[in-house]
């Protein structure tokens, strides 16, 4: 069952998230469908809840810049961005700090990360009472229009998140543009709330280049942004070759692995979500001959985890 929260119960809604379970909540562009964004488990629940067949990286909620600055290596660009359009529907791509808590699930396995300070202040004051940053995508279910009342989020997710807290309408409607600061010119991953002539006029000129929601194949541009383990990824492995590592999945390991490691043994696949990435990571090292991947079930998270294990194992070119 779903609650259904009010302002008054910011408190409640902030224990929630403390402890890992996910709560809807209004920013001035959409509802976000939030959950803590330090912990992969509440972040795999995220795609869970939202059904979505593969990993996209989410914008991480932030209550002011310095809690971003804290995640994320800040530039002048980004400090200009930030004190002009924070609050505000702009979010910021930028490299993850090596010591980053966000969860790697919420970069989708990227070196980089979303973030914004959103306006409206129901959103910072659940930030502030929560303690820690959020992760939230749109709080609609996967290919879905994105909601801008909390009876919108009911539709979607009812019965799928701890709670809802209501803020009434969303003022803006359209979700923050998306602006990558990664490379050495911004570019545009997503129109929304703040015009792009705004940000020219402002930072000069931005590269614009579709965004990767709706699946589209990656660029090979963008595949040197994305991790891709070294090592041959081999998938559906049943006998484990000579030398090389596995990432198994449930209870029964075949022998001979130069090492193991178990994305859930209990064949869990939010767990398992919540795993990939540290576990791809932990084996992606020279002195195995490769990765031998065990086959995970296609159904729920395990669609988008195969999805992530395809793209990783397909042939590369340099
Ligand atoms: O207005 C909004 O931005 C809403 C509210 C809730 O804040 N959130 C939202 O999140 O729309 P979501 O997850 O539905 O959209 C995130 C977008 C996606 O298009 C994703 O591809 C892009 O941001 N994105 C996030 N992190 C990225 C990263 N590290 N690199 C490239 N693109 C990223
Ligand atoms: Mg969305």
């Amino acid at each position: 069952m779903t609650l259904h929260l009010l302002p008054a119960d910011l408190d409640e809604a902030a224990r929630l998230l403390r402890r890992g379970a996910l709560v809807a909540f209004p920013t001035e562009t959409v509802y976000g469908l939030g959950g803590d964004a330090t912990s992969d488990p509440a972040v795999a629940a995220i795609f869970a809840a939202k059904d979505r067949p593969r990993f996209n990286p989410l914008i991480v909620h932030v209550a002011e810049t310095a809690a971003a600055e804290a995640l994320v290596a800040f530039d002048d660009r980004a400090r200009r961005l930030a004190e002009r359009y924070w609050p505000g529907p702009l979010s910021l791509v930028l490299k993850r700090r090596g010591k980053c808590p966000a969860a790697l699930l919420a970069s989708a396995g990227r070196d980089s990360l979303a973030l914004r300070v959103p306006a409206h202040p129901l959103a910072r004051a659940l930030i502030r009472a929560a303690g820690v940053p959020l992760a939230a995508p749109s709080a609609n279910r996967s290919g879905r229009l994105s909601p801008t009342t909390a009876a919108d989020v009911a539709a979607e997710l009812d019965g799928r998140i701890a709670a809802i807290l209501d803020g009434g309408r969303c003022t803006v409607g359209v979700e923050s543009t998306v602006l990558d600061l990664t490379g050495a010119a911004p570019r545009l991953l997503r129109p929304g709330g703040v015009p792009l002539e705004a940000l020219t006029a402002f930072i000069g000129p931005i590269a614009v280049q579709q965004d990767m929601e709706d699946g589209a194949p990656l660029s090979p541009g963008m595949l040197a942004s994305h991790y891709a383990p070294s090592l041959p990824l081999r998938l559906d492995v049943r006998d484990v070759r000579p030398g090389e590592a596995l990432l198994a999945f449930g209870p029964k390991i075949p022998p001979g692995a130069a090492r193991v490691v178990t994305l859930s043994e209990r064949g869990d696949l939010v767990a398992a979500a919540a795993n990939l990435f540290a576990a791809l990571r932990a084996l992606d090292q020279p002195r195995y001959a490769g990765i031998a991947v065990m086959p995970i079930p296609d159904e729920g998270l395990g669609r988008a985890i195969n999805d992530r294990l395809r793209r990783a194992a397909a042939p590369r070119t340099p």
